[in-house]
C-alpha cells in the first residue's frame, strides 16, 4: 500500500518543492488561478481534466503508458490499480512534479504539461501526499495557513513591514482556514503541533491544508490508508460534502474498496501504467479485467 520506497526521497524533494513554490506563485501571478498566459494548443471537450496518451519512463520502466483520462467537472473519479501500477507517478504527472516523456495534460482547456508544480497549483490544482507531508514545527492551523499564501496579495514590502493590509490579508486567511479546520472537526486542535494529531486526523489534516489553497481540481492519494473503518467511512461522508459545498473536481486514489466503491462516481482502473478499466463502480467490480489485475497483485 505504501509507495515504492527506493523513490520516496526523490518524491519527497521534489513533491516538497509544491509548497515553497506555491509561495511564488502569489508573487509571479498576483495570486489566483485562470491566466490566460498559455498559448499552446487548446485541447477543447467537455472534460476538466484530459490526458491524451500521456506517458513517462523511468530508464526501461515505463511507468504510466499512453493514459487517456477524461475527468468532467464536479466529479468524483476513482483511480484505482495494484500497488506500483502508477496510481502516485500519474498524480507527480498532473501536478507538475514530473514531465510527460511523451503525451498532453489539459486542464480547463489550457495545457499543463511542461508547467512547473507552482504554476499548475495556481490554476487551482492542489493534492494530498500518500506520504503525509505536515510540516512537524508547526501548529496545526499554521500548516493550513501556509497554503493560503498561494493567494495572498500582500507584496514582500507588506510581509516585511506589516502593513495594515498584511494583517488584514493574514486575518482573512486564519478565517478561512479555521472555517475549513471546522468542517473536518479539527478546530479544537488548532494550536496542537500538526505532527502530534493521531494518524488518521493528520490524513484530515493534510486535505484541510489541500483545500487552503482553494482548488477547483483536488487530487487524493489514499487519504483512508491508515484509517480505521469507522474513520474511513466518515472520509467518505467528508468526500461528499466538500465536493458539493466547494463545487470541486475530486480525483481519488485509494485501496480502501469500500471507500472507492461508496463514493466514486466513475473509476478507471490501471495496471503496469496502462488503463485497462474505465467505468462505473458496479461495472468496475465485475469486470473480469480488472479481478485478474488485483488477484495477479
Ligand atoms: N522517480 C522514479 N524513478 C524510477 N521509478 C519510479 C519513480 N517513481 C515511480 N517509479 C516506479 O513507477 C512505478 C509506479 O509507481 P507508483 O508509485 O506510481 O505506483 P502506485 O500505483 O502509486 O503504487 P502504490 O499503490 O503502491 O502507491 C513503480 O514501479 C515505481 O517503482
Ligand atoms: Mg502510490
Amino acid at each position: 500500500m505504501s509507495g515504492a520506497p527506493e523513490h520516496d526521497a526523490v518524491e519527497a524533494t521534489k513533491e516538497d518543492s509544491i509548497l515553497t513554490e506555491a509561495a511564488r506563485a502569489a508573487r509571479s501571478s498576483g495570486g489566483g488561478g485562470g491566466g490566460g498566459d498559455d498559448a499552446r494548443a487548446n485541447g477543447g471537450g467537455g472534460a476538466t481534466l484530459r490526458t491524451d496518451k500521456c506517458t513517462i519512463r523511468f530508464g526501461g520502466l515505463v511507468a504510466v503508458n499512453e493514459l487517456d483520462m477524461d475527468v468532467h467537472e464536479g466529479e468524483i473519479y476513482g483511480l484505482i490499480g495494484p500497488n506500483g501500477a502508477g496510481k502516485t507517478t500519474i498524480f507527480n504527472l498532473l501536478t507538475g512534479v514530473y514531465k510527460p516523456t511523451s503525451g498532453e495534460i489539459h486542464f480547463q482547456n489550457k495545457r499543463i504539461d511542461g508547467l512547473r508544480p507552482y504554476e499548475i497549483a495556481s490554476r487551482g490544482v492542489s493534492r494530498t501526499f500518500q506520504n503525509i507531508r505536515l510540516f512537524p514545527s508547526m501548529s496545526v492551523l499554521e500548516n493550513v495557513m501556509t497554503a493560503c499564501h498561494i493567494h495572498a496579495k500582500q507584496s514582500l514590502f507588506d510581509a516585511v513591514v506589516r502593513t495594515p493590509r498584511f494583517g488584514r490579508d493574514e486575518e482573512e486567511h486564519r478565517e478561512y482556514c479555521l472555517e475549513l479546520l471546522g468542517i473536518f472537526d479539527l478546530a479544537r486542535y488548532k494550536d496542537e503541533g500538526g505532527t502530534s494529531l493521531p494518524y488518521g486526523n493528520q490524513r484530515r489534516l493534510e486535505i484541510v491544508r489541500a483545500l487552503a489553497t482553494r482548488p477547483k481540481l483536488l487530487l487524493l492519494d489514499e487519504p483512508a490508508a491508515g484509517m480505521n473503518p469507522s474513520e474511513a467511512m466518515d472520509l467518505m461522508a467528508l468526500i461528499r460534502k466538500i465536493r458539493d459545498r466547494f463545487g470541486l473536481t475530486i480525483l481519488l486514489v485509494e485501496h480502501n474498496m469500500k471507500v472507492v466503491m461508496g463514493v466514486c462516481e466513475r473509476i478507471q482502473v490501471v495496471d503496469y501504467g496502462k488503463s485497462i478499466a474505465l467505468g462505473l463502480p458496479e461495472q468496475i467490480k465485475n469486470d473480469p479485467k480488472v479481478i485478474e489485475a488485483y488477484l495477479g497483485d
